[in-house]
């Protein structure tokens, strides 16, 4: 039992204080677009985290163990440092922690429909959601222009998430696929929870963000949604970039690492100094 696990857990302690009220460009939409993901992570990786728990016990491989071990601490350290951002942003006027709790009400919810209620599902939900997020980072950390427009704390903040998320991006699956295999059943579970968790994801950061733009009196500014929705959806947008990798999971044979990231974890590891 002296495997070790792949990656480590980095402990964080940021200091926000000096974050400015639109630290994404000096540009209300892109802030609070950023802002809504950061409303999911918190009650988001606390439901991963508590999903993979819930079937450790069952997996043997002491490697695989290990890696679930760091999963766990990555996901807790990044629930942490996102909350504590989400609570300083009341100091502005944004109440992002109504959207965690927001966030948590639609988990608990979604927990309520007796056929997901169940560990498999729970974690299916975990390996779709840790697609979308794995998918999501690498594009930040291959978009220079897009995380340069970032305050350099809160850059920092995103791009460490980003690093970790591809790191551990394979944990869930490889624990789901020890678990319970590769079988036809397993293959409708997987794409129907993802079919559900996308519409889930692209519904809360849409409304999280327009429920932000609207506190933040910026509801009607019409520049700044249109730039931004561009920004995410035009042809060279954040998310719209993303939609060929985001289909390779409807691929049966698909696993997380046929997206090689390890060029950009050398490269991210090595500028945001993050410990090996
Ligand atoms: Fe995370
Ligand atoms: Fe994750």
């Amino acid at each position: 039992m002296n495997a070790k696990a792949s990656f480590p857990v980095r402990r964080q302690d940021f200091d926000f204080a000096e974050v400015s009220r639109h630290w994404v460009d000096n540009d209300p939409f892109m802030t609070h677009f950023f802002n809504s993901l950061s409303a999911l992570f918190p009650d988001g990786e606390r439901f991963f985290v508590d999903s993979v728990r819930a079937v450790r016990e069952q997996i043997k491989d002491p490697v695989l163990q290990k890696e679930i071990g760091a999963f766990i601490g990555q996901e807790a350290m990044h629930a942490k440092e996102h909350h504590n951002f989400n609570a300083g942003a009341k100091a502005q006027g944004f109440d992002i922690e109504q959207l965690e709790r927001w966030t948590n009400f639609l988990i608990t919810l979604v927990k309520t429909v007796p056929f997901l209620n169940n560990k498999r599902c729970h974690l299916a939900g975990t390996v779709a959601l840790e697609h979308f997020t794995g998918v999501l980072s690498a594009r930040l950390m291959k978009r220079p222009d897009i995380s340069e427009t970032l305050e350099p704390t809160m850059r920092e903040l995103w791009l460490w998430h980003c690093v970790e998320e591809n790191e551990h991006k394979a944990v869930a699956f490889d624990t789901y696929r020890q678990l319970y295999g590769n079988n036809a059943a397993d293959y409708v579970i997987r794409m129907s929870i993802m079919a559900l968790a996308t519409v889930f994801i692209l519904g809360a950061v849409h409304v999280f963000t327009a429920k932000l733009m609207s506190q933040d009196g910026q509801l009607l500014n019409l520049k700044s949604w249109g730039k931004g929705l561009w920004r995410i959806w035009g042809p060279k947008g954040m998310f719209s970039q993303n939609i060929i990798e985001f289909f390779d999971y409807f691929r049966p044979s698909f696993h997380p690492w046929d997206h090689d990231t390890k060029d950009l974890l050398e490269e991210y590891t090595a500028k945001l100094n993050l410990a090996r």
